[in-house]
């Protein structure tokens, strides 16, 4: 048994942006990043798809009239409707509107799960999509993980240990506090979280995005796999593999727009530019995840 997928996310769709916004976001350029990524990502013919949400600029920061709004989730649904594979998705903190908060508009047309979904990909393994945004995201961008939350992925845990299935988490904030180079991205009670991913063997491996950088930490004997901007430098999307060994591989596919890479590279600090592509392993790597071993061996 072996398990194909590719994780995107933060596409952030602006249509016709009047700015390119905080590096290494490309927002006048959206549509066209969003729509070169579809053909790459179905060549290479992953069993299923994630994206990690902020597929749109809506919520706080970037103040979209409501009509723009609903016109980039028509955009965006046209442009991830032309994948292939399944595509699975969670809300990030942009994909509500600016004027209420509300994700009711992206739901007619994306299904996001209300609390935590668990969503069979292939055998064996399970998807556990989260939406920490019970709370409106315009007052907690972060969102919070919740006790009910906790209580839904206690259970899914335990029923896919009892069924030698494996769990991945989708969030959309970090959920490492310790590992954050500044405060303010991860999940808040990201404590709380952790604590419980550590109580379930079932959890293989948490993906996140939010924070537009590649990196890959291995907690104990379980993955935190936090992936790079669609829209910005790197450019790109994340392929992966998980082995019935219990390895994880994984390739960093950078968009084929070199001349865009360049542009939004050439908008920050070498420094910066490291820091949103990581280090080699935080692109392409290959890791035992123990975890996995145990429950698929
Ligand atoms: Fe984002
Ligand atoms: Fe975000």
């Amino acid at each position: 048994m072996s398990v194909h997928f590719v994780f995107v996310t933060d596409s952030h769709h602006y249509p016709e942006a009047p700015q390119d916004y905080g590096a290494p976001k490309m927002l006048t350029r959206s549509h066209q990043i969003m729509s070169a990524a579809i053909p790459q990502i179905n060549a290479l013919q992953p069993q299923f798809v994630v994206h990690g949400g902020d597929l749109l600029c809506g919520g706080g920061s970037f103040d979209l009239p409501f009509s723009t709004y609903c016109r980039s989730i028509a955009e965006t649904a046209a442009v991830f409707g032309q994948l292939e594979a399944p595509v699975h998705y969670i809300p990030g903190n942009h994909d509500c509107d600016a004027q209420e908060g509300s994700f009711a508009e992206l739901a007619r047309h994306f299904p996001i799960p209300q609390l935590l979904d668990i969503v069979p990909v292939a055998p064996r393994l399970r998807l556990a999509l989260a939406n920490v945004y019970l709370q409106s995201p315009l007052d907690h961008p972060q969102g919070h993980w919740t006790s009910q939350h906790d209580r839904a992925l206690r259970q899914a845990a335990d029923q896919a240990q009892e069924e030698k299935c494996a769990l991945l988490l989708v969030i959309h904030p970090w959920v490492l506090p310790t590992y954050e180079p500044a405060p303010g991205g991860f999940v808040g009670n990201a404590a709380g979280l952790l604590e419980t991913i550590v109580q379930c063997p079932a959890i293989a491996a948490v993906f996140t995005g939010h924070r537009h950088t590649n990196r890959i930490r291995v907690h104990r004997d379980f993955l935190v796999v936090d992936t790079a901007c669609l829209v910005g430098y790197p450019l790109g999307f994340r392929q992966i593999w998980l082995g019935q060994d219990g390895y994880f591989k994984t390739r960093f596919q950078s968009l084929d727009l070199p001349a865009l890479r360049q542009e939004s590279f050439d908008r920050s600090t070498a420094q910066a530019n490291q820091v949103w592509a990581g280090e080699v392993h935080d692109r392409d790597s290959e890791i035992l995840i123990p975890r996995l071993q145990a429950l698929w061996a």
